[in-house]
């Protein structure tokens, strides 16, 4: 049987007090409604529908072309919103997964034995419940004595008695596609809130006779729909520690899961060593072998099998196999290091390349710069990158030696094998093998200091004595 899913997505999510529109509050990094796009993709739908409305415009850009878009241009409830799916569902027949983008948590095997019961039971709609202590704020699945499922009541709409259920909607269901568009023409929004509710489908449903299934989850994380932020930091409490729990469970040791915070779509190697205090975000790779932290930050970053980072920033950035980095070095866009490189403290690499072997050690700015393979690089030798209005190339080609404290005026060449005295200032090409020296000539005054010394005392005791 075909599949279909509607990811309903308009709503401004007024209680988040935001700018951003609910469905791309991030959670563990990633968009709330990217969470969901995402495992609906896995239970291979043969067309996905997110209903888009406020922030439309937004959530398409984010999405892009991994999902069919339809506008609810006035947000009248969940109901009002599956209908307009319609437009591109309405003939087709099979299966509908309907499923809010508020709820990043549901997952993909949960979502495999809900379509799975769903399927077994002949249903014409089934229901993803959970039980909650304290079910405030969602709506109440009302069973019959007999336990069959007869109607969804919103928080806003129960009685006292509705009130006590625990049993709640996660606003996850599959239906009939049929039965659903046909029930949907029947809801009305006379209720609390004035809204055309999705959930009096179910009531509608049951009233004509037709099967309607509740699946409870166990998972008391999946049934959390982000209203506020309060939900927001619970949602991203319960996403870190599953995403600490897969990349462990995959050969990753982590010294403090409680205090590593990882995005959901970064990858790490096996037995790679994340100490503690990390924050590891965005389309970052890392190999094997490696050993991260304590105190780190990466973002959309590639490191390498058996490379080493710890105490600092990286963003946009690339580590070869088995280089070492900091600690306190801070790796901005377009750095690339190669393999066995060494960047030490208070480095900081920008837009530049490092060949095999090349060291950096300490107190270097290496902006712009095309650096080559077992260039030694001194302590607190820079790049002179930029006059206010130009950035300009640096080149170092391979083994050559720059000397502590150089300043490397830019644009500049530094030739293969060259050696750059300590202290030089460098403006023109030192070519291959050759030796610069750019600094001025020591000059020794013989006991000039006892003069000084001498000197310094008296101006001091004539101010005593004004
Ligand atoms: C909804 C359910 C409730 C359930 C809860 C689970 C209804 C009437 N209620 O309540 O039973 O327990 O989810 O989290 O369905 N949306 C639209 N267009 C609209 C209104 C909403 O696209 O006109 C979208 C929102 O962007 C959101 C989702 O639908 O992603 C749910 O809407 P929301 O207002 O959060 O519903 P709840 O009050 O949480
Ligand atoms: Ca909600």
């Amino acid at each position: 049987m075909k599949r279909f899913a509607i990811v309903l997505a308009a709503g401004q999510g007024k209680r988040m007090k935001s700018k951003l529109y609910k469905v791309l509050h991030p959670v563990c990094g990633k968009p709330m409604v990217g969470h969901v796009l995402d495992t609906v993709k896995k239970v291979e739908c043969e067309r996905s529908i997110v209903v888009v409305g406020h922030g439309a415009e937004a959530v398409k850009s984010y999405l892009g072309t991994s999902a069919e878009y339809v506008l609810q241009e006035q947000q009248l409830g969940t109901g009002h919103a599956v209908k307009q799916a319609g437009q591109l569902l309405g003939a087709e027949e099979g299966t509908t997964i309907v499923i809010c983008g508020d709820t990043p948590l549901v997952r993909e095997e949960t979502l495999n034995a809900l379509i799975d019961l769903h399927t077994r039971k002949g249903a014409a709609a089934t229901i993803l419940t959970a039980s909650m202590d304290n079910p405030k704020g969602y709506g109440r699945i009302i069973r019959a004595e007999n336990g069959s499922v007869v109607h969804i009541v919103e928080q806003k709409d129960c009685s006292p008695e509705e009130d006590a259920v625990q049993e709640i909607n996660t606003g996850t269901y599959c239906f009939d596609n049929a039965k659903l568009f046909e029930a949907l023409e029947k809801v009305t929004n006379s209720n609390a809130q004035q809204e055309y509710y999705l959930t009096d489908v179910i009531g509608i449903l049951v009233q004509q006779g037709e099967i309607v299934e509740g699946y409870q989850t166990e998972d008391y994380s999946e049934s959390i729909g982000v209203n506020d932020r309060l939900a927001l930091s619970e949602a991203e409490a319960f996403m870190r520690e599953r995403i600490v729990r897969k990349h462990m469970l995959g050969g990753v040791t982590m010294i403090d899961p409680d205090s590593t915070y990882i995005g959901a779509d970064v990858t790490i190697g096996a037995d790679t060593v994340i100490y503690p205090n990390c924050y590891i975000s965005g389309a970052t790779v890392i190999g094997e072998d490696c050993i991260i932290g304590p105190s780190t930050e990466i973002e959309d970053s590639h490191i390498h099998d058996g490379a080493k980072v710890k105490h600092s920033v990286l963003s946009k950035a690339e580590v070869g196999s088995e280089a070492t980095v900091g600690p306190f070095a801070y790796l901005r866009p377009g750095a690339k290091l190669g393999q066995h490189v060494k960047v030490g403290d208070f480095v900081e690499i920008k837009n530049a390349s490092l060949g095999d072997g090349s060291k950096v050690s300490h107190l270097s700015y290496i902006g712009d710069a095309k650096v080559g393979k077992n260039v030694n690089i001194g302590c607190g030798a820079i790049t002179v990158n930029y006059d206010g209005y130009n950035k300009s190339i640096t080149e170092i080609e391979d083994d050559a030696f720059v000397g502590s404290n150089v300043n490397l005026i830019a644009p500049v060449k530094v030739g293969k094998g060259a050696y750059v005295v300590a202290g030089s200032t460098i403006t023109q090409t030192v070519p291959e093998n050759d030796l610069a020296i750019a600094r001025n000539r020591q000059e020794n005054k013989p006991g000039y200091a006892e003069k000084i010394r001498a000197r310094a005392a008296a101006k001091k005791k004539r101010k005593e004595q004004e």
